[in-house]
């Protein structure tokens, strides 16, 4: 799949869909040439002119007017020879200097994909699925070594890649800013896409033209945020859901990031992305390494549901590890909106009991069953049972929720303490923050330094000790605060580096529990989905997706959500209404409807409902576990965006042999006369019969996707949805 044109100086990495090509100008400098559908040639450079420019600087010599960095399509480049964009690297030198001059030394082809110490990372089961180019860059007078990697795997329109800096000097050097990639279109001509939103407001679609001037995406909150994905992609301004170009750009990751996407005076654009330089600076000592985390890149000409599919494919099989990464999901309940603070034994029975009765699979004892922790001022840190509200403790509530035919879950928040804890009166350092300097409250709540090995070691073990007294199945993970005052009390650790080290702990301690504990399911949470991106799915295979349970505003955050993420990492639950979040009432069809679209769950007290909605309950669920290996696994399409305003959304899913379908229809606001919607259904086999549940027809698959079908014409009413079985007849 890869192959350097030693003539040409031509680097070509491809496999059946994609192409990625890199060329050596001048000996030295590496230029970005090629990344889209597949070419079938590679020996050519690429015909980029080289012509002299006013006010560009000569790297090479007088002679060599016309060649400048400025002017050329490049990989990853500093801005000390001129190249005067956005520069992927910042060193400064043990004597102060910051000037660099990285060129090309050598190369390497290696089958497979070599590890990334300590980090989340895409990998292969066998050294056939994949190849792996290692380019070394070399700063001869500093004695520093840039290493490019790039990954591309034979199945999946995907290249991934990560640099590493290597120190030769005797001396340390200083990274200042050590982005994972970076690399230039010779042109602007695209719509700029990112997930930005907010707390109970994750992942908006936003799109829009791209514009001279540096367009910049990140979180400096210490994690990846509510607020950013670390996700770009630019897509062709003609690009819609089913046709056209995408680039997307995603980081493994769950730090601080940024992505910077520059169109210079020329109208190229440059796109980068990789740890945010904000809160970064690292020394690499004598002989040491510095590896980024690496991005996953994908190239798709069949629009965003294309470029999703390749996402949602090569996450699931090449980057989720968990053993229920292709498992069918248990359909949950948990107490948090049921109950919140205020359960006892009780109470959490009686819940288990009716659970059990509608045929839910998994009880989640949500916050509060710790130290004394009523309310969320107290108590993170001590992970200890709370005996008032459990006086059979968690082993016997785990047990009579076993003996109801459930599994059992809990919630943990390990990297956050409360003033009011044993822990932080016997450790009140082992907090986050400046020296000397008070650390600002969040939630009540200060984050522990997990850069420090006797903190996360201490965390560590108290949740080892509940899990050995404890059966438990399930482990919902949460983080509820952003990070500030990011400092070590901790003299031995610099403040620049502090943020990486807690990530790299915090991925230390992820390892060694799922290692520790594979059968237990693990979800990642965030106040819902602040901390929703690749670095966690890698240890955890489901996330809660938002804390905005309401069905209406879920549409909008699933359906910004699965641009990148999997359904079977989508966290969905059925809760109360009117809504706890948004105060709207929304029919119990409706709210399942959102709900079943991801991994369905529950979060209402079941014991108050009617009689008439228990049963809905327990057809939902019955129904949902004949159809969840089709949502959880099956091909997932986006048809109608909420984001358009028209108050519709519309997705499918549809199995890998092509014989059954499942599509829902939603309607969150009923405009009088209105138009029809004529939907195409996608992803049949044209020659196919197919049988459809809402009117008992049988069409051609051609008929369903080329001319559509009318379904919503009937809904009457706000908050009205609709879901239509598509199966495969003779
Ligand atoms: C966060 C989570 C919620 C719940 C609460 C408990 O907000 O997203 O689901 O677990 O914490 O405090």
């Amino acid at each position: 799949m890869i192959h350097f044109n030693e003539k040409n100086r031509v680097f070509n990495l491809s496999n059946a869909d994609i192409s990625y090509q890199i060329s050596i100008e001048e000996q030295r400098f590496l230029a970005h040439r090629y990344f889209g559908k597949k070419l079938r040639g590679d020996t050519f450079r690429g015909d980029y002119p080289i012509i002299g420019r006013a006010f560009g600087t000569n790297p090479i010599d007088a002679e060599q007017r016309a060649f400048s960095l400025n002017h050329q399509l490049l990989e990853y480049s500093g801005n000390d020879n001129g190249d005067f964009r956005e520069s992927s690297y910042q060193i400064n030198f043990s004597d102060g200097s910051y000037v660099s001059q990285f060129n090309y030394k050598g190369h390497e082809i290696i089958d497979g994909k070599p590890d990334l110490d300590g980090l989340p990372q895409s990998f292969t089961e066998t050294d056939e699925q994949a190849q792996t180019l290692k380019i070394t860059l070399e700063d001869a007078a500093n004695k520093v070594q840039i290493i490019l990697n790039y990954t591309i795997f034979s199945d999946y329109g995907v290249i991934v890649r990560s640099t590493e800096f290597v120190n030769l000097n005797s001396e340390s050097i200083f990274l200042d800013k050590a982005l994972s990639m970076s690399m230039d279109f010779s042109h602007s001509k695209f719509d700029l896409i990112q997930l930005s939103g907010s707390w109970a407001r994750e992942r908006e679609l936003i799109r829009h033209k791209l514009n001279r001037g540096v367009t910049k995406a990140d979180s400096k909150r210490g994690t990846t945020s509510h607020n950013y994905q670390p996700f770009v992609a630019l897509v062709d301004p003609d690009t819609t859901e089913h046709t056209g170009e995408v680039f997307g750009v995603h980081l493994v990751y769950t730090g601080e990031f940024v992505s910077n996407i520059e169109v210079d005076e020329y109208n190229q654009t440059r796109v980068q992305m990789g740890i945010n330089p904000e809160h970064f600076n690292w020394e690499v000592k004598s002989g040491e390494v510095f590896q980024t985390p690496e991005t996953v890149m994908v190239y798709s000409a069949d629009g965003l549901n294309g470029m999703s599919q390749e996402y949602h494919r090569f996450y699931q099989n090449q980057l989720i590890r968990s053993k229920y990464k292709k498992e069918e999901r248990p359909v949950l309940i948990n107490n948090w909106e049921a109950t919140y603070f205020d359960f006892n034994e009780e109470k959490l029975h009686a819940l288990i009991d009716e659970a059990a009765l509608s045929g839910v699979e998994l009880f989640v004892l949500d916050d509060g069953w710790f130290g004394k922790r009523d309310d969320d001022t107290t108590s993170l840190g001590d992970w200890k049972e709370y005996k008032e509200k459990l006086p059979n403790g968690l082993k016997g509530l785990s047990d009579y929720t076993h003996n109801k035919g459930l599994k059992f879950g809990l919630w943990f928040e390990p990297e956050m303490i409360s003033e009011d804890s044993d822990l932080y009166r016997e450790h009140p350092d082992w907090i986050l923050g400046a020296k000397n300097r008070q650390s600002s409250v969040s939630r009540n709540q200060y984050v522990l330094d997990f850069s420090r090995s006797e903190v996360r070691e201490n965390v560590l073990n108290q949740m080892r000790t509940v899990l050995s007294d404890v059966p438990i199945d399930y482990i919902k993970w949460d983080f509820n605060r952003n990070m500030s005052e990011i400092g070590s009390r901790n003299a031995s650790v610099r403040d620049g580096e502090i943020l990486h080290r807690y990530i790299l702990g915090l991925y230390e301690v992820l390892e060694t529990l799922t290692t520790e504990h594979p059968d237990i399911l693990w979800e990642s949470c965030s106040g819902g989905g602040g901390r929703y991106d690749p670095g966690m799915l890698y240890y955890m295979p489901q996330t809660w997706t938002s804390d905005n349970t309401d069905a209406a505003s879920r549409l909008d955050i699933q359906y910004g959500t699965s641009l990148v993420m999997p359904i079977s990492s989508m966290g969905a639950h059925v809760s109360a209404t009117p809504n706890h979040q948004v105060g709207r009432s929304i029919s119990m069809e409706m709210r399942g409807h959102a709900a079943m679209a991801g991994n369905l769950g529950y979060e209402l007290d079941l014991t108050e409902l009617s009689s008439d909605e228990k049963f809905e309950v327990k057809d939902q669920i019955e129904w949902y576990k004949k159809h969840r290996k089709l949502i959880q696994y099956g091909r997932f399409s986006r048809l109608i965006s909420p984001f358009d305003k028209n108050h519709k959304a519309a997705w499918m899913f549809t199995n890998e042999e092509q014989t059954q379908a499942v599509l829902f229809f939603y309607q969150t606001m009923a405009r009088a006369n209105d138009s029809f919607d004529q939907i195409r259904v996608v992803g049949l086999k044209p020659d196919q019969k197919y049988l459809l549940s809402h009117n008992g027809e049988t069409y051609y698959g051609d008929e369903l996707m080329y001319r559509g079908i009318y379904i919503n014409h009937d809904l009457h009413g706000d908050y009205q949805s609709k879901m239509v079985e598509i199966t495969a007849v003779d």
